[in-house]
C-alpha cells in the first residue's frame, strides 16, 4: 500500500506519550547559566535610567545587560524592523524585556531581575484601534499610527450600490487570541567553536532564528546555527517571537563565553508574546433580491500593538479574505495595521482571516435571514467555483472543492431538517444550527514571495535507510510523518524506511517560516525533487541486477521490477542498496522548490494573490440557557477540502485541534486590560480556555479536488479547521436565540438582559 493517502503512525507519537520526548527545558549543558528578564511595569513611558547596582551584587549574578551591551544592532529583523530587543529610550507595552540577567540558578535571575531599579516616567498610553485612530491621541509610529495598509479595487463601487436592492452596513469586532501552546517559549545559546554560536529551541521558524541572532551579535551568518528542540505547539505564538528570546539567549552566552538557557514560565509568556490581533470589522454589502453579492465596501482594522513585527503581513492576508469565498464585481476593501501600547500581535492560526471570517459569515447570515434566504442556499448562490474570480481579480481554474464541502457538510449534520427559523424556537434551552464557508490562500502568496521557496535533502545509508533533512518545522502538527510518507512514495521504499531529523540551519538553506499551511505543499515538493534525483541512481543499481534497461525498471514500495514482468522480474530493496554503494553512486540528494508565482498590485490589490485555495464548511450546532445565557457547542461537521490528504488520521486530528481552538474563540477566550494598559489576565487561571469538557461532537469530513502541483495533489491544510469555527457558532447562536452577538466572544452576559 503506499504511504500517502494512509494513516500511518505518527513518527513522534511514541517519544511524546511515554515522556522520552525531550523539550528545551530538559536540556542543560556544562557551565549554562539561567537567565531571567526585566520587563516594563508601564504599557507607555519615558525610560530615563536604569539601576542595576543592587541587582549586580545579590547572589550568583554574572551579569546584566541593556541595551547599550547589545554588539550587534537592536532591532529584531522582520519586515518593519521596528522591534528592539530591549527597549531603550521609551517603554512601549506592559511586559516589553528592558534588560536582562545572567546567573548560576534559574531562582537567581529572577530574584536579581526583581530588583532591577527602572525610573520610567509614565505616559498615556494608546489603548485601541478607535484610540489609535484619534488624531488627539499620542502618535506612536509615523505621523497616523498606521504601521500598514492595503487597498483592494474592482469594478464600480458606486454604479454597484445604486444597482442593489438591499444594503447592508454592521461592524464586528473580535478579541485577542493567545496562542496556549503547552511549551511555553524556550531557548539555550550554546557557544562554540571560532566565534561560532549554536541556538536550540522551541520555534516554528530557524530561518528567522538565525537572522535574530547574527543581528544581535552582529556576527557573520555562517557562524550562527540554529537547530529545533521538539516543540510543544506554535499555532503562529512560535513564528517570529522566538528570535526575540534566541537575541537574548545568544547575546549573554556570547558575553559571558558560557551557554545560557532562557525559558519563559507561563505568566510572562502570555503578557510578552505575540496574541492573534483585536479585530475591528467595517462591512457594507449590497445584494440584488436573490441575495446575490453586487458590491462590498469593506474596512478592516487590526490592532497590531507597540512594534509591526508580522502586522503587515497579517493584514495583507486578512485584506485578500476579507469578503470570504464569494464573487463579487465592486469591491473596495481598505485594511489599516493599528499602533497601540499593548503587546505586539503576529501569527495565529489563519493569519488575520479568522477576524475578516467571522464578520463576513456572520454578515451573509444576517443578509439570508433579512431576506429570508435558506442561509445555505445564499452561500451556493454566492460561492466560488471552477471558472469564478476571486475579489482580487484571480481565476479559480481548478481544485475548488467549496460546493462540495457545503453539499457533504449539509447532509451529514441533517441541515435540512435541523433548520427552522429562531421565531419558531421556545422553551428555556433552545437549540440552534449555523453554517460557514470559507477558502483559505496557500502558502506565502504575493505578500511574502521572495521567501516562499523551501529546500531538502535526502541520504541512502549503507543499510538502506532514508535520512531527510528539511527546511519547515515540526511543532506537533504531524509535518514529520506527512514528509515522510511523501519521501517514501516518491523515492520508492517504504514508510519505516525513513527518517526526518530536527530541523537544522546546518542542513538546509532557508526555507521561509513554517507558517501558512505550507509545510506539506513545500517541503513535500522539496523532497519529491530530491527523490527526483536519487530515484534513478536506484534503478540504474537495480536495472544493472535484473539485467534491464534503467527505462524498463521501475521502484515502487521497495521493490525493483520490470515493469512488462513485475511479479516474476524484481529485485529486493537490500540488493539494490548493496549493488548502489558497489558502483559507489551518490547517496544523497537535494531538492529545491520554489513556490507557483503570484502577484498583487499595490494601487489595485488586483492579481493572482495565492497559487491556490483550500476550502472549507462548517456546520455548529448550540444549545443556549435562555436564563444563563450560557452556550454549549453540542457537534461541529466540518468539511475541508486540503487537495488530497496524505494521511486522512492526520486530518481528522488537525479538525479536532482547531475546532476547539474555535470554539475556545468564539466563546470564551479575551485579554483584558486595566485603564493604565496592564494586562490582567495573563495564566491559565484567568484565560479560559476550552477544555475536553467543553468539546463538541466533531465530525470531519475530507474532500479532495487536487492541486496539479501539490505533492500527490495536496493543497494546504493546518490552519483552516479554526477559521471557520466562529462565525458558524454565531450563526448557531442566532438561529437558537434569535440574537446577534457582532463582538466576541459569545459569553453569557451579551445573549441575557441582565
Ligand atoms: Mo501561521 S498563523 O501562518 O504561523
Amino acid at each position: 500500500m503506499p504511504a500517502v493517502g494512509s494513516s500511518l503512525p505518527r513518527k513522534d507519537a511514541w517519544d511524546k506519550v511515554n515522556g522520552k520526548a525531550k523539550y528545551i527545558d530538559d536540556y542543560s549543558f556544562a557551565g549554562m547559566l539561567h537567565c531571567a528578564t526585566v520587563r516594563s511595569p508601564v504599557a507607555y513611558g519615558r525610560l530615563k535610567g536604569i539601576d542595576t547596582t543592587a541587582a549586580a551584587a545579590m547572589p550568583g549574578v554574572c551579569r546584566i545587560v541593556t541595551a547599550g551591551d547589545i554588539p550587534g544592532v537592536n532591532v529584531n529583523p522582520l519586515v518593519l524592523d521596528d522591534q528592539p530587543f530591549l527597549a531603550t529610550g521609551f517603554v512601549r507595552f506592559h511586559g516589553e524585556p528592558v534588560a536582562l540577567v545572567a546567573a548560576d540558578t534559574y531562582e537567581h535571575a529572577c530574584a536579581a531581575a526583581a530588583a532591577v531599579k527602572l525610573d520610567i516616567e509614565p505616559l498615556k498610553p494608546v489603548l485601541s484601534i478607535r484610540e489609535s485612530l484619534d488624531p488627539a491621541s499620542p502618535r506612536l509610529y509615523k505621523e497616523d499610527n498606521i504601521f500598514s495598509r492595503y487597498v483592494i479595487r474592482h469594478g464600480d463601487l458606486e454604479a454597484g450600490f445604486a444597482r442593489s436592492a438591499h444594503v447592508f452596513e454592521r461592524e464586528y469586532e473580535t478579541p485577542y487570541q493567545e496562542h496556549a501552546y503547552l511549551e511555553t517559549q524556550g531557548m539555550i545559546a550554546v557557544p562554540g567553536i571560532e566565534g561560532s554560536m549554536t541556538v536550540y529551541g522551541s520555534m516554528q521558524c530557524p530561518f528567522y532564528v538565525h537572522d535574530a541572532v547574527s543581528a544581535i551579535l552582529g556576527c557573520q551568518k555562517n557562524k550562527v546555527r540554529i537547530v529545533q528542540t521538539t516543540t510543544g505547539g506554535g499555532f503562529g505564538g512560535k513564528e517570529d517571537f522566538p528570535s526575540i528570546l534566541a537575541g537574548h539567549a545568544a547575546l549573554l552566552a556570547s558575553l559571558l563565553e558560557r551557554p545560557v538557557k532562557l525559558v519563559y514560565k507561563r505568566e510572562e509568556d502570555i503578557i510578552a508574546s505575540s496574541k492573534r490581533h483585536p479585530g475591528l470589522m467595517k462591512m457594507k454589502v449590497g445584494t440584488d433580491a436573490d441575495g446575490k453579492i453586487i458590491a462590498a465596501d469593506i474596512q478592516y482594522y487590526v490592532d497590531g500593538g507597540a512594534a509591526a513585527t508580522l502586522s503587515p503581513i497579517v493584514l495583507w492576508r486578512g485584506t485578500v479574505h476579507a469578503l470570504g469565498p464569494y464573487v463579487c464585481e465592486n469591491v473596495l476593501i481598505r485594511s489599516f495595521a493599528m499602533a497601540t501600547n499593548k503587546v505586539p500581535c503576529g501569527a495565529y492560526r489563519g493569519f488575520g482571516s479568522p477576524q475578516v471570517i467571522f464578520a463576513g459569515e456572520s454578515l451573509i447570515d444576517e443578509i439570508a435571514d433579512t431576506l429570508k434566504i435558506d442561509p445555505v442556499e445564499i452561500r451556493r448562490r454566492n460561492g466560488l467555483k471552477i471558472g469564478t474570480k476571486t475579489v482580487t481579480g484571480q481565476l479559480i481554474d481548478q481544485s475548488c472543492g467549496l460546493t462540495e464541502t457545503i453539499d457533504k457538510a449539509v447532509a451529514k449534520s441533517d441541515w435540512t431538517r435541523k433548520w427552522q427559523h429562531p421565531s419558531a424556537r421556545s422553551g428555556q434551552v433552545r437549540r440552534g444550527i449555523g453554517i460557514s464557508t470559507v477558502y483559505y490562500g496557500v502558502g506565502l502568496g504575493a505578500g511574502g514571495k521572495h521567501l516562499d521557496r523551501a529546500g531538502a535533502s535526502m541520504l541512502i545509508m549503507k543499510d538502506g535507510t532514508v535520512q531527510c533533512a528539511i527546511g519547515n518545522t515540526e511543532m506537533g502538527q504531524g509535518a514529520r510523518t506527512i514528509l515522510a510518507q511523501i519521501a517514501a512514495d516518491a523515492l520508492g521504499v517504504t514508510f519505516d524506511k525513513v527518517f526526518v531529523v530536527e530541523t537544522d540551519t546546518a542542513f538546509v538553506p532557508d526555507s521561509g517560516p513554517t507558517v501558512a499551511s505550507r509545510t506539506t505543499f513545500m517541503s513535500g515538493n522539496a523532497l519529491s525533487a530530491a527523490a527526483k534525483e536519487l530515484k534513478p541512481r536506484l534503478i540504474e543499481a537495480a536495472a544493472g541486477l535484473l539485467g534491464a534497461k534503467p527505462e524498463e525498471v521501475d521502484l515502487v514500495e521497495g521493490v525493483a521490477f520490470v515493469k512488462t514482468a513485475r511479479e516474476t522480474k524484481r529485485v529486493a530493496y537490500a540488493d539494490i542498496v548493496k549493488e548502489f554503494y558497489l558502483r559507489r553512486l551518490q547517496p544523497s540528494a537535494f531538492g529545491w522548490y520554489i513556490a507557483p508565482d503570484s502577484t498583487f498590485d499595490k494601487e489595485t490589490g488586483q492579481g493572482n494573490a495565492y497559487f491556490t485555495y483550500s476550502y472549507a464548511t462548517n456546520v455548529a450546532e448550540v444549545e443556549v440557557d435562555m436564563q444563563t445565557g450560557e452556550v454549549r457547542v453540542l457537534r461541529i461537521v466540518a468539511a475541508h477540502d486540503m487537495g488530497r490528504a496524505i494521511n486522512p488520521q492526520q486530518v481528522e486530528g488537525q479538525i479536532e485541534g482547531g475546532t476547539l481552538q474555535g470554539v475556545g474563540y468564539a466563546t470564551m477566550e479575551e485579554i483584558r486590560h486595566d485603564a493604565q494598559g496592564r494586562m490582567l489576565n495573563n495564566a491559565f487561571a484567568t484565560y479560559i480556555l476550552p477544555t475536553t469538557e467543553d468539546a463538541p461532537e466533531i465530525e470531519p469530513i475530507i474532500v479532495e479536488h487536487g492541486y496539479s502541483e501539490g505533492p500527490y495533489g495536496a493543497k494546504g491544510f493546518g490552519e483552516v479547521p479554526l477559521m471557520g469555527i466562529a462565525p458558524a457558532v454565531a450563526n448557531a447562536v442566532f438561529n437558537a436565540t434569535g440574537r446577534r452577538i457582532r463582538i466576541m466572544p459569545i459569553k453569557p452576559e451579551k445573549l441575557i438582559d441582565c
